[in-house]
Parts: C-alpha cells; structure tokens; sequence
C-alpha cells in the first residue's frame, strides 16, 4: 500500500511540467511568454504598469500614524489574466512586503526596485480571474520625477499630501502603476483620533475607537492608479450635495480656510458650467482637498477630489475640475500624450476667462504668440515633449491649448464644442489616444486637419503661422 502511494505522488509531479507544457502550447505563438513584463511599454515611463494581467479593484486597508510616519497597509487586487502567467510583476516602492498570497495561497515574491515578483503556486491561465493580496508596511517616501518634483505619499507638518502622478501610486500601495489599466477601489484608512484620511469617491462613513479613527471611501467609477490618494491632515471638513446629486467632500488645512473658502465656493458652478461645455460630470462625486505643502508646488486633479498645495485660486480650481473630464475619465493610454490632458485643462481655464467677464480665449493665445521663438513655450512641441522630464513643461499645457484654439479657429466654435463633448461621452471611463482626437476632429469637421495637428502639436519650434 505504501509503495504504491509513493508511485502515485511521482506520476502527479511528472504530470505538472506536461499539464505546463501543454498550456503554454495551446496559448500559441503569438501569445506573449508566461512571464508577465515588468512594464506596459510606456516611452517615458518603462517600469510603469506590468503586462499579463488586467485589476478590476483595489481595496486598500491603510493606518498611518503622522507622528512617527509609519505606514501599515493590506492591499487586495482583483485582476484578470490577460495571457499565460507563471510570473508577474506589481509595482512598489519603498515598503516591506510581509505577506502575499494569491487566491488565498502563499506566493512567492522577491522585491527588486519598484517591481514586485510575484511566483503564484500554480500557473495563471488566461482568462482567469484571481486575487492578489498584499500585506506590507515602512516609512513611505515620495519618489523624485524626472523634472526635479515630488511625487507619491509625501509627509507634511501634521500629515502627508498624496498625489501620484505620474509615478508615485507605487509609493504607498502596490499595484499596476500606469493609467492603461483602470479600476474600482474602496479605501479603509486609519489614523490618529483628530486626524482626517481623505481618498476617491464617495465618502462612506468614520468610526473612533480607542483614539483612532477609520475613514472609508469608494471610488467606484474606473480610476487610473495615479490619481488614487489618501491625504492625512488636520482638517475642517464639509459635505453637502449639489443640485446635481454630486456628492461634495472638502477638507481644508485651517491654516489655508479663510483663503481656500470663496474659492471652493465655486466649485458646484465650475462643474456645472464645465457640464454645459463637455457633457455630464463623471463622477457621482467631488470636492476638494486644500493641504498646505510647501514641497510640492503643484495641484493635482486626483479622480473626484483634486489636491491643492496651498488654497487655489479660481483658474486652478477651473483647471483640476476640467481634468475630471479630460485625464480623469478620459485618460492617456501613454505619458507622451500629456498634453490631451494638460492641453485641454489650460484650454478650459481659457474659455472660463471668456465666459466669465475675462480675456477671450483669442487674447490668451495671441499673448503666448508674441513670445519670441527663443522663449522655453517653444522649447518642443507638445505632442512629442521628448522625455519625461518634460512632460510638465510649458509647451504641454500653453502650446497644447494654443492647439485647441487652432482646432477652434479652422472648425468654427459650433463644431469645436461638439468635438469636445464627443471626446468626452466617447471616450468616458476609458482611454484617448492623439490620432484617435485628430480623426474625431476631421470626421466631426468634414476638415482635413493634419497640417494643423502636424503644426502644433509635433513641430518643433515656434510655429509661423497662427
Ligand atoms: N496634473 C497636474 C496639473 O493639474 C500637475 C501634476 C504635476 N506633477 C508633478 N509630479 N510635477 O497640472
Ligand atoms: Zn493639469
């Protein structure tokens, strides 16, 4: 009896490298290996994102503690493989991984950079659905971009400031970090009694218990891992609905209060006139996040709740509502494209100025015009910035939107508002794609447009016609 037991278990360890190569067979030649890449190919970007597999949702259980910055955290990924996996990659940063498993048995994983090994049990067949939990914790750091600036959980005074783009996702939870693949996340964060942990989405409840507080958040509409955050301050929150049914949460750093309050004010007004210019607002949420941040130096259009450094004023507030809309449920399928997102938020601070008692659009654009051709608007041409430490340059948010207004200008303003709101419905809760816009724009037009788009969007230089 014995022996024969023994006989058994040989015949299924010969059957595992058959059953393997069978697999790997039938997925056929054009099927990618069974390792699953280490990016997505992004130009600027190469570790960003991973191949083979798709997340439909993150939930993140996250407690922070400001005082000693450390960062404990349960992230559980729903994903699909998209090919034959015997390996795959998640992207972070910094942290100890202390646990992993993949549908609920024990993987194993090697952390090399920012890439996370992870070697399932048994091999992931296409198609197939799993779940990827990680357990992990360390002391957070921002990562620093191409260009100099912050990026990712970055601490502040009484908290932390957390905006991704366009790498730092990978700062604080590990995940597929590029705007490719889009999910669904809930986020259960915890921190010190009196602290505030603001994320996506709608605001779901919060409950102290002996001196901690648990905030939950769902972002339930597909959001882009960059735009993923998890602010912790001390704040002064709000919440009320529009007339809309949009669900308002602001939180403001006291310190910034007086200043940020007739701005944020606005922001049912801004959504609502930006509705009437693109379409309906995407989200069944919004807000505001006002977190004073002397390192960052910039506002980031996070999915429903952008965060501001300091109280924005009204243009930025414009800007960051419009990326809702142009990046945030329409998004970049590669850093490169930068500019349908900044190109297009600059625009719309543009036509909020003529709209509402300001310069026209015309004037903004011939202001930029009269620099002459050695001024930094000229450096590269916004379609093509070069590398990613451009991607935050000038050329892609002014020349980006001197191109729309070219659009505008060669289409009439009828055909020009329509454009951007089919852009917006045909692309909304997915991905956009430059030849995608100018082919929607000729087809909308009856226009041949690619000596425009070639002139300001790929042409080095300052362009010699306006
Ligand atoms: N997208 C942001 C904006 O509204 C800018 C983000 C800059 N990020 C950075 N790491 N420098 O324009
Ligand atoms: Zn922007």
């Amino acid at each position: 009896v014995r022996r024969t037991a023994v006989l058994r278990r040989e015949a299924v360890i010969v059957t595992v490298p058959v059953a393997l190569a069978a697999l790997l067979a039938a997925a056929g030649p054009a099927a990618a290996g069974p390792l699953g890449a280490s990016g997505v190919g992004d130009p600027y970007f190469p570790l960003a994102g991973n191949g083979g597999y798709r997340v439909g949702h993150y939930d993140l259980t996250l407690r922070y503690d400001p005082g000693s910055r450390h960062l404990s955290g349960t992230a559980v990924l729903t994903a699909r493989a998209t090919q034959p996996l015997t390996r795959f990659d998640l992207d972070l940063n910094g942290l100890k991984v202390t646990g992993l498993t993949v549908d609920h048995a024990k993987a194993e994983y090697r952390h090399d950079g920012q890439e996370l090994v992870v070697t399932p049990r048994r091999p992931l067949r296409e198609g197939r659905r799993f779940q990827v939990a990680v357990t992990y914790d360390g002391t957070p750091a921002p990562v620093t971009d191409p260009d100099g600036s912050l990026d990712g959980w970055i601490p502040t005074d009484d908290g932390a400031f957390v905006a991704g783009e366009p790498q730092g996702a990978m700062t604080w939870f590990p995940g597929n970090n590029h705007p490719t693949d889009k999910s669904s996340y809930d986020f259960t964060i915890t921190v010190p009694e009196g602290k505030t942990a603001v994320a996506n989405g709608v605001f779901l409840g919060a409950r102290t218990a002996r001196g901690q507080t648990t905030f939950r958040w769902r972002q339930s509409e597909p959001m882009a891992a960059y735009l993923a955050t998890a602010t912790v301050g001390t704040f002064k929150t709000e919440r009320y609905t529009t007339r809309d049914g949009i669900q308002v949460y602001n939180a403001v750093d006291p310190r910034e209060a007086s200043a940020a309050a007739p701005v944020l004010k606005q922001l049912p007004s801004v959504l609502e006139w930006e509705s009437r210019l693109f379409g309906p607002y995407p989200f069944r949420a919004a807000g505001s996040i006002v977190d004073r941040a002397p390192d960052v130096g910039y506002a980031l259009e996070t999915q429903t709740r952008p965060v501001y450094d300091s109280a924005p004023d009204l243009s930025t507030l414009v800007h960051e509502s419009a990326h809702q809309w142009f990046g945030d449920s329409v998004s970049l399928t590669s850093w490169k494209e930068i500019w349908l997102n900044e190109g297009f938020a600059t625009y719309a601070e543009w036509l909020y100025s003529e709209q509402h008692g300001g310069k026209s659009a015309q004037q903004s654009f011939d202001e930029l015009y009269q620099r002459p051709a050695d001024d930094g608007l000229w450096a590269f041409p916004p379609g093509d910035p070069g590398s990613g430490a451009n991607i935050f340059g000038t050329p892609v948010y002014a020349r980006g939107a001197m191109a729309l207004h070219a659009l505008r200008k060669a289409v009439g303003d009828r055909t020009f508002f329509r454009i951007l709101r089919a852009w917006a419905a045909g692309h909304r809760y997915g991905h956009g794609t430059t030849p995608q816009f100018v082919r929607l724009s000729e087809r909308m037009s009856g226009k041949d447009l690619d000596a425009l788009f070639q002139t300001w969007l790929y042409t080095p230089g300052k362009p010699g016609t306006p």
